[in-house]
């Protein structure tokens, strides 16, 4: 009998944002097929009885490409195993879990997606940002840094009054900031970087939109960071010492 793969949010990093539903479910697998970015939930990962295999590496020499991930899963299930897919945050937010439940479906093998609490509500939280404020813009708009930029359509973007969150965007702060100041957003609109969420290097930077490329590069930020733009991070200034992330 052919089995099922769960698609699984394994949500921005901390043991305890990851969903009762994951945990039950990851205690459960034959096997666990896990992404790099899921921080703590590694630690989890001991207490079931599952296969685990990191499908994510980067240091090491062999990272499994999309297509090698897409046949693993077809094959495990086809073989009845009962299979958990775990990716960060949420597995359909910029995870490509959509890619995998299509190439799923085309080989009629039953899938499941359970959602986590992405990091790109989550880690803007995490320092007192919140996405959205009744002051502030009415619209929320996540965009990924990577691939799909050129086909962004910047103008209105920019005219959208809409807190804009990037996900992927640290090595292209410096075209996201043009693009957006072109098109006529202004250039003292609030930003803020926050690099390596939930963890004990978490850092937060805040400047404003002209002056972002420029912030990230002096700070060397790196990869995994959540760029917010937008009136909301005002906030940060009197949230911050108050809220109080244990
Ligand atoms: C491939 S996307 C996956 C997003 C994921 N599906 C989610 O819902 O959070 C990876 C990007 O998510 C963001 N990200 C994930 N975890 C993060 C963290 N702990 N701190 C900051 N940004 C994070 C970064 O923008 C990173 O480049």
């Amino acid at each position: 009998m052919v089995g099922k793969v769960y698609i699984v949010g394994a949500g921005p990093g901390r043991k305890d944002l990851l969903t009762l539903r994951a945990y039950e479910l990851i205690k459960k697998a034959d096997v666990i097929l896990h992404d790099e970015l899921i921080g703590e939930v590694a630690d989890l990962l001991k207490e079931s009885k599952a296969e685990v295999i990191n499908v994510g590496k980067r240091s090491g020499r062999h990272r499994k490409s999309q297509g090698e991930i897409n046949e693993m899963l077809v094959e495990f299930a086809r073989k009845g195993k009962m299979v958990v897919r775990l990716k960060g945050g949420d597995p359909c937010i910029f995870g490509r879990g959509g890619e995998e439940a299509e190439f799923l479906a085309k080989h009629s093998i039953p899938f499941e997606f359970v959602p986590g609490v992405t990091s790109a509500i989550a880690v803007p939280e995490a320092v007192g940002i919140p996405l959205t404020h009744r002051r502030y813009d009415p619209a929320l708009v996540f965009i990924t840094g990577r691939e799909s930029r050129e086909r962004l359509n910047w103008k209105a973007l920019a005219e959208l009054n809409a807190t804009i969150v990037v996900l992927m965007g640290v090595g292209r702060a410096v075209e996201i900031a043009e693009k957006l100041i072109e098109n006529g957003k202004d250039p003292e609109t609030p930003v803020a970087i926050i690099e390596k969420g939930f963890s004990e290097e978490q850092r937060t930077l805040i400047t404003k939109l002209g002056e972002l490329a420029k912030t990230a590069e002096r700070a060397e930020v790196e990869n995994p960071a959540i760029i917010v733009i937008g009136g909301v991070v005002e906030l940060y200034d009197l949230l911050f010492e108050f809220c109080l992330c244990e």
